[in-house]
């Protein structure tokens, strides 16, 4: 019976895939999930380290819950030092676990990432998720002079990936090393099926300002990064990858897209279940044999729409990079 009602939910569950809009709401994850192995996430991360970008609220808040409840040391990587220690002691009280610590960074802020990340950096880590996200409604910049969007979504994950690898490398083979290799998962999203990648205006600085094609801009930066990452860290024992939560019930949803939540609010999934693909990716062995790739409800999916146009060339992925790179040594001072 069971197995006939799995077999069902899989069949249901790719019928709806193809209308797209509604296999991202609540419907789309409780059809896929009746078909997943529950043995899959029974799993004792009491050995592993994580660190989750944007952990005080959100999707972020729900991953590192998850897995504090499978007894993982969890840095939480948050802005605000207030909100930080409040969801420490939340998550620690829930969870029962008193390895759930903060880590007060500010993402878009290139030597505020260097800084706190120091001393992790010695560390064996074994999971980064790039959560943190913004979707804002007028063009900023940080007191670094770099797009807010930009410097969030894409140029703090650049930086902390980079300044993270060989704590990741020794996660992946150090004793902890129970899940498999280490993890580093970027929280993409649908909406980067709307855009390729304007690399000579990642900074969005022509034209009007349109909030949402910003973030979808940077979104899909997140997949070139993740496909970047993934060849460079490959062999490291490193898997890269990146996820579409689906739509999720969220402050920042509620805040940056309030006509979208109203309209939608019944059928969008909690934070748990948009965090559910994060987890996976984490922590289960099945993921461990994937790498650069895209996922939602925790299925490869295509990077492109047909005819859309958005693959981005060789060079272009190059130009993202060296703009990177550029935009990383003009804030940050070498002896720093
Ligand atoms: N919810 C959805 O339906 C959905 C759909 C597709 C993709 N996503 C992606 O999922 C991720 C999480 O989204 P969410 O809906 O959970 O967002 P959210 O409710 O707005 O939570 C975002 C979290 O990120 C933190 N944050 C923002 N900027 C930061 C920075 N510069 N440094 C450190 N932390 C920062 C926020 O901290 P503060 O509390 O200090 O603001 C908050 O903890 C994002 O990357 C988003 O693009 C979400």
């Amino acid at each position: 019976m069971t197995r006939l009602v799995s077999a069902l939910a899989r069949v249901a569950a790719g019928a709806l895939d193809v209308l797209v809009a509604p296999a991202y709401g609540q419907l789309g994850y409780r059809l896929r999930a009746a078909t997943w192995d529950d043995a899959e996430l029974a799993v004792d991360l009491s050995h592993q380290r994580y660190l989750v970008t944007g952990a005080n609220a959100g999707i972020g808040k729900a991953t590192a819950s998850a897995l504090a409840a499978r007894g993982a040391t969890v840095y939480l990587a948050c802005r605000d030092r207030e909100k930080g220690e409040q969801t420490v002691s939340e998550l620690s009280r829930q969870t029962g676990n008193p390895r759930v610590q903060l880590v007060v960074m500010d993402v878009s802020v290139m030597a505020d990432v260097q800084q706190a990340t120091r001393h992790l950096a010695s560390e064996p880590l074994h999971g980064l998720v790039h959560n943190a996200g913004v979707l804002l409604p007028s063009r900023q910049t940080t007191r670094e002079g770099i797009e807010r969007t930009f410097a969030t979504n894409v140029l703090g994950p650049y930086l902390l990936t980079q300044l993270l690898r060989d704590a990741l490398a020794k996660g992946a083979q150090g004793s902890g090393s129970a899940q498999g290799p280490a993890r580093v998962v970027f929280v993409s999203s649908g909406g980067m099926y709307t855009q390729k990648l304007r690399v000579d205006d990642l900074q969005n600085q022509r034209g009007r300002w349109d909030g949402v094609m910003a973030y979808a801009q940077t979104k899909r930066a997140e997949i070139l990064l993740c496909e970047h990452f993934a060849k460079e860290l490959c062999g490291q024992n490193i898997r890269v990858n990146a996820m579409h939560p689906g739509w999720a019930d969220t402050p920042g949803v509620m805040s940056a897209l309030p006509t979208f939540h109203k309209l939608l609010k019944g059928l969008l999934r909690d934070s748990a279940q948009g965090a559910d693909t994060i987890v996976w990716l984490l922590a289960s062995q099945a993921a461990a044999q994937h790498t650069g790739a895209f996922f939602l409800d925790r299925l490869p999916r295509r990077t492109h729409l047909p005819f859309l146009a958005t693959e981005s060339s060789a060079e272009d992925v190059a130009r993202l990079l060296s703009e990177c790179e550029a935009l990383l040594q003009s804030v940050l001072s070498p002896s720093a």
